[in-house]
């Protein structure tokens, strides 16, 4: 254990045992970072208030306990002050054992999850047969970025890409298909024109009686199996998969095809949920359709609050569907903990397929299903993203955009065409990227390339710029990062103040998976760089007339420094190009 606020805690806890009784070694130290020493504890005050004494008093008594600080203590001393904090300092000889530690270790102090657990992580998630709006990049690139923090722990991670590949409007998407004719379809759902091919669909549905019942026959036949109807469907799937892969693959996304688990692989057990739940007594028929009644959800008239499973025409639809994958994820995945990376907007629905699912027993207690909401991508308009004319935007549109902006932003640096476009592509995807990340995911945001685009703040480009900068560091010095070793000395404020950050990452990565929560990692990571910068302006690293010993223990903190960056942005998803 390196962080120091852990650290800490466990010594505070000790002392409150020493101090007032086994009792109390389990109380909250509540360890804060501290304007007057590295950081404080504020146990004294609420211990005081339980044990009816001084704050000051109780403080004097685990100041008393923990000790001046040893030589072998993480700290060097602790002063009472105010009311009853203790404000504790911790020792330099012990902040660059630590550090050093963390350089010694290939995973720079990340631990493991103790016990791995099993984790359905459902993301990505586009419809194939609706409008594809730039929500799912979000819900792509906070899932992908989940799924690395939780594989990085040792869990073992089961993506789901819960495509939206089956329905009612699939009859008319066939149909639309055949009148334009195969090669055409495919050609244009394969460069993403799913969006339009849709509308072109829809447009001949509402006003062509004739090509409406078609599209009506062509569900049924569907829906019954019918292998011809079936070999177009996986025409129209196949080449919309194609579309999806080449945006996962521009995005550096980990999806793969072996990930697809969409809507219609749920389609053999949809009958046998709805038969499970109606005989258990869960399910009732309530206007001529299946439902359930999960307690606690009413309407706005204070009705309970259906979740269908069976309409009354007998067809099923989207909960059917999440309940059916539920009970898949739990019985044969094994899944320990499901997380729902999808739109804010379906909290309503989620919640009632879980709570439905605990009823049934098909989602036990020790299982914890989340939904990690996304919340809306907006326009500069404040309303949904979309184009300029309404439309809604073509994903690989997006992309490109993100990396010819970046490729003018680079403009002026003299690389050769090969080198700009190569950092241009990085650049732009990590700032499309890192830009989904940095906020918590369950905030609206607006979509602005300049704002994401930008070279200084808690931006993708930044976050690449420090890291490429320490790059050029062992570059210049030719010096391999991975054989530094310090003894780090810390003679500076500002390489105490960057060694001491640095301690931290293993406990950022542990709560970021814990909480879903990337956008923890990057606080964490434009912490780090901020940190190096002013380290890098006070503290002369290659330059003539700095001391062996003082070179090498800098090299030592820019080498960890380094490696702390890199493997935060890789569980990012955010590449980083060798210079920029
Ligand atoms: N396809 C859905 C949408 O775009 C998201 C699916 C999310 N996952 C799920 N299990 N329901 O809204």
């Amino acid at each position: 254990m390196t962080d120091p606020q852990l650290v800490l805690a466990e010594r505070v806890q000790q002392a409150l045992g020493t101090a007032f009784g086994p009792e109390h070694v389990s109380a909250d130290p509540l360890i804060r970072p501290s304007q007057f020493a590295d950081f404080q504890a504020n146990v004294a005050l609420s211990l005081a208030k339980r044990l009816r004494r001084a704050p000051r008093e109780v403080a004097e008594a685990i100041a008393a306990a923990l000790g001046a600080g040893g030589p072998d203590d993480p700290f060097s001393k602790v002063e009472v002050s105010g009311p009853g904090f203790l404000n504790i300092t911790l020792s330099d000889a012990w902040i660059s054992a630590q550090a050093e530690q963390v350089l010694r270790d290939p995973r720079s102090g990340v631990g493991r999850s103790t016990p791995p657990q099993t984790v359905v992580v459902d993301y990505s998630a586009p419809n194939a047969a609706k409008e594809m709006h730039v929500g799912h990049l979000r819900t792509t690139i906070v899932g992908d970025s989940l799924v690395r923090l939780l594989e990085h722990l040792g869990n073992r991670v089961i993506r789901q890409n819960h495509l939206g590949d089956w329905g009612t409007p699939f009859g008319m998407l066939i149909e639309h298909l055949l009148d334009i004719g195969e090669a055409n379809a495919i050609a244009r759902l394969e460069a993403g024109e799913g969006n339009e091919y849709y509308q072109e669909a829809r447009a001949k549905f509402d006003s062509d009686p004739a090509f409406k019942e078609r599209s009506r026959r062509r569900v049924s036949t569907l829906q019954a199996e019918d292998p011809e109807t079936i070999r177009l469907w996986h025409l129209f799937m196949d080449a919309t998969i194609r579309y999806f892969n080449k945006v996962y693959a521009t995005l550096g996304v980990t999806l793969t095809d072996a990930d697809i688990a969409g809507e219609s692989t749920y389609n053999p057990m949809l009958a046998e949920v709805c038969d499970d739940l109606e005989s258990s007594g869960l399910a009732v028929i309530s206007e001529g359709a299946l439902c359930v009644f999960p307690p606690g959800f009413t309407g706005t008239d204070d009705k309970p609050l259906p979740l269908i499973i069976r309409k009354s025409d007998g067809g099923y639809g989207y909960a059917t569907t999440d309940l059916a994958a539920v009970r898949y994820r739990v019985r044969d995945l094994k899944a320990d903990r499901v997380l729902y990376v999808v739109g804010n907007e379906q909290a309503l629905h989620f919640q009632m397929v879980f709570a439905a699912a605990r009823q049934a027993g098909w989602l036990p207690d020790e299982v914890s299903a989340e939904h990690i909401r996304i919340g809306m991508m907006l326009g500069s308009d404040g309303r949904r993203f979309r184009t300029r004319s309404g439309e809604s935007v073509k994903l690989s549109d997006l992309l490109d955009e993100a990396v010819e902006r970046a490729s003018a932003a680079i403009a002026d640096r003299g690389y050769d065409e090969a080198t700009r476009s190569e950092i241009a592509n990085v650049v732009g995807m990590g700032a499309v990227k890192y830009a989904d990340l940095s906020l918590s995911h369950e905030s609206e945001y607006v979509f602005d390339f300049d704002r994401m685009l930008a070279f200084t703040g808690n931006t993708g480009p930044y976050m690449q710029y420090a890291t490429a900068r320490i790059r050029s560091i062992f570059r210049k010095g030719d010096i391999d990062p991975a054989e530094v070793t310090g003894p780090i000395i810390l003679g500076e404020q500002a390489e105490r103040d960057l060694a001491l950050q640095l301690l931290g990452f293993g406990t950022v990565v542990e709560a970021a998976a814990q909480a879903a929560e990337p956008h923890r990692v990057c606080a964490y990571l434009f912490e780090t760089a901020s940190a190096f910068t002013t380290f890098y302006e006070k503290c002369p690293v290659l330059k003539d007339g700095v001391d062996p010993a003082t070179r090498a223990s800098r090299l030592a903190l820019c080498a960890l420094a380094l490696r702390v960056l890199e493997s935060g942005l890789n569980l990012l998803g955010v590449p980083v190009p060798d210079r920029m």
